[in-house]
């Protein structure tokens, strides 16, 4: 995973690094450092942890023409500092940051070791930062030697290069992992993603895989396979890439309480009064495919399995696959699915490499993303965008919302149905109701934080839902949470419960609501402390939270908001680092 964010030129680089470094927290906070060049020197600081910690040891009056910084999450070699990047050739010609993975770097490392080269670190990183000095020993020139890099390393890289004897330049290498550049005026930057750079300019480049180059002030040189290549400038709705906490604590529960907005959001840009605006091509692609073949991870996934049940009335065969399991056994039935590639940041490894594979087979994809530049949105057939702002927190909310009114106005459209957005509209009543009512659910959690395991129940879509409610009390309120099915109990898990087990019942859908209940039952009767979430028409007395009716096939999302929130208030009443909770980190771009 890991951000990198770079820039050259007339601008407050320390602001600049720093700020855009914790714009990328969200990408990995194991360490943190920068190396920036002045007065001929290349300074390097670096910490374990946060950027908090780094920020508290750079000076705040320097004033280099040059800078990179990083933020870490580690996939070789412990997060202490000295594995913090950046890191420094032998000759402390070259100082870079990466992000990605070097496959090959057992065997480089070794054969720079026989050649006298030294290794402070246990990282991948370092072995291009001497590479890239022996490849310039040879030639004499950085950018020979950062081809020559490019060939040597297998594997992801994005990488920002300072070069000591040329402080007013910055060079870059890409491959595999995301790397944007952003001009302005008097500077030209680069990162991981805009949202570092969105202050300063709305001019970007996007880089593709084996581009490298370098930046100065008014100056930007691209070259691919030896040649040089023109810059592709790209316009970004830069608002979209703005987040900052206003009043609130939490990016997590600012990011609950958006999604109504969201939703609303989502619609204007897919339904104009009485039609849909989807791309027709792609609808009709649809329309003829025999099957549908949802893949994803995490949540994405989750909200996956909810579009296959929208979808598989119109008598598609739609299959759902988690992205790391298809990647490595890419079996269909038919031999020409669509592929829907869901993913909120739209980098996800495990999903590029799908991506890869569908794209070498000559299929279709459609990326449903929320990050417009994505290695997923550019790469896919097809691209929609779910307009749901920048997410910040680690656990993905407002993104699952999103996804699940995506995919059933896909579903409306294709079926020519737009009932469903009278339907989705009263699901947002119904997300508005329950934000009024947090603390209902803040004083559920109040007595359930010292839980250190849970189940969550439901039958049809609400054991769909339920998926996403005990992967969020997993992920933030560090809870052993396991989703069942309300009829597979008895075949096992049940086994588990004892005196004051908690068990999360969800009841949304009319249809399994008498038999969910009778789970229940057979729960409570062996000691389990439920907390029911249901819908006014299903509720019963006792239960811990009712919502106002919906559809009943969007009932199960707005319990997906109360089980976002019950996450939420446990990791708050436990103290957790809720946006940023351990060994996390946003966008898993490291398979
Ligand atoms: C859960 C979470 C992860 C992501 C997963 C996929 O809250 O954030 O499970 O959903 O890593 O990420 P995307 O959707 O970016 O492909």
């Amino acid at each position: 995973m890991c951000g990198i964010v770079g820039g050259v030129g007339k601008l407050n680089l320390r602001e600049y690094l720093i700020s855009g470094l914790k714009k990328l927290e969200y990408r990995g906070y194991d360490s943190a450092g920068i190396a920036y060049a002045e007065a001929g020197e290349v300074i390097v600081r670096k910490v374990a942890g946060r950027v908090v910690s780094l920020d508290a040891v750079v000076p705040n009056n320097i004033h280099p023409s040059v800078g990179i910084a990083h933020t870490r999450w580690a996939t070789h070699g412990q997060p202490n500092s000295s594995n913090a990047h950046p890191h420094q050739s032998n000759n402390g010609l070259f100082t870079i940051v990466h992000n990605g993975v070097i496959e090959n770097f057992r065997p480089l490392t070794h054969q720079l070791a026989v050649r006298g080269f030294h290794f402070a670190s246990e990282t991948d990183t370092e072995v291009i930062a001497n590479l890239l000095e022996r490849f310039y020993t040879r030639s004499g020139s950085v950018l020979e030697a950062i081809a020559q890099t490019c060939e040597a390393i297998e594997g992801s890289f994005a990488c920002a290069i300072i070069f000591k004897d040329e402080p007013n330049r910055l060079y870059f290498m890409k491959k595999a992992s995301p790397l944007l550049i952003g001009v302005c005026d008097d500077a030209s930057l680069l990162a991981s993603d805009p949202a570092p750079m969105v202050e300063l300019t709305d001019r970007f480049i996007d880089l593709d895989d084996g581009d490298y180059g370098f930046l100065e002030v008014g100056k930007v040189q691209i070259f691919r396979n030896g040649r040089r290549i023109k810059p592709r400038f790209v316009a970004r709705n830069v608002d979209l890439y703005k987040s900052d906490l206003g009043e609130y604590p939490h990016y997590m529960l600012k990011e609950i309480e958006e999604i109504p907005s969201v939703i609303k959001r989502l619609c204007e840009n897919y339904f104009d009064e009485d039609h849909f605006l989807f791309n027709e091509s792609m609808l009709e692609c649809l329309r003829k495919a025999k099957q549908i073949h949802f893949l994803a991870c995490g949540t994405s996934y989750y909200a996956s399995k909810i579009g296959a049940k929208y979808l598989r009335p119109l008598g598609k065969d739609v299959l759902v696959s988690i992205a790391s399991e298809w990647a490595y056994d890419p079996y269909d039935i038919t031999e020409e699915p669509v592929f829907v590639l869901l993913s909120q940041s739209g980098e996800t490894a495990d999903l590029i490499r799908c991506q890869k594979i569908i794209n070498d087979r000559g299929g279709i994809s459609i990326a449903v993303t929320n990050t417009k530049g994505s290695t997923i949105e550019r790469k896919a057939t097809y691209s929609c965008l779910l307009y749901a702002g920048l997410e910040v927190a680690v656990a993905s909310t407002k993104s699952y919302l999103a996804q699940v009114c995506f995919l059933l106005m896909l579903t409306g459209a294709l079926r020519g149905d737009m009932m469903v957005m009278a339907d989705i509209d009263r699901l947002c009543e119904s997300l508005k109701d329950i934000i009024a009512r947090k603390e209902e659910i803040h004083s559920l959690a109040r007595h359930a934080h010292k839980v250190t395991d849970a189940f969550f129940v439901g039958r049809g879509l609400d054991y769909l839902a339920s998926m996403e409610g005990a992967l969020k009390l997993k992920e933030v309120a560090y809870v052993h949470a396991e989703s069942y099915p309300g009829g597979e109990l008895k075949h096992g898990p049940i086994a588990l419960i004892t005196q004051g087990t908690l068990v999360v019942g969800f009841v949304s859908d009319p249809e399994v609501a008498s038999s969910i209940r009778n789970n229940f039952e057979e729960l409570s009767s062996r000691g389990a402390r439920m907390v029911v979430l249901s819908t006014a028409s299903l509720q019963m007395p006792g239960d811990s939270f009712v919502t106002k009716d919906v559809k009943p096939y969007l009932a199960s999302s707005a319990l997906v908001m109360v089980s976002q929130y019950f996450a939420y208030y446990m990791a708050l009443e436990k103290g957790l680092p809720i946006d940023k909770p351990r060994n996390l980190a946003k966008s898993v771009t490291v398979e």
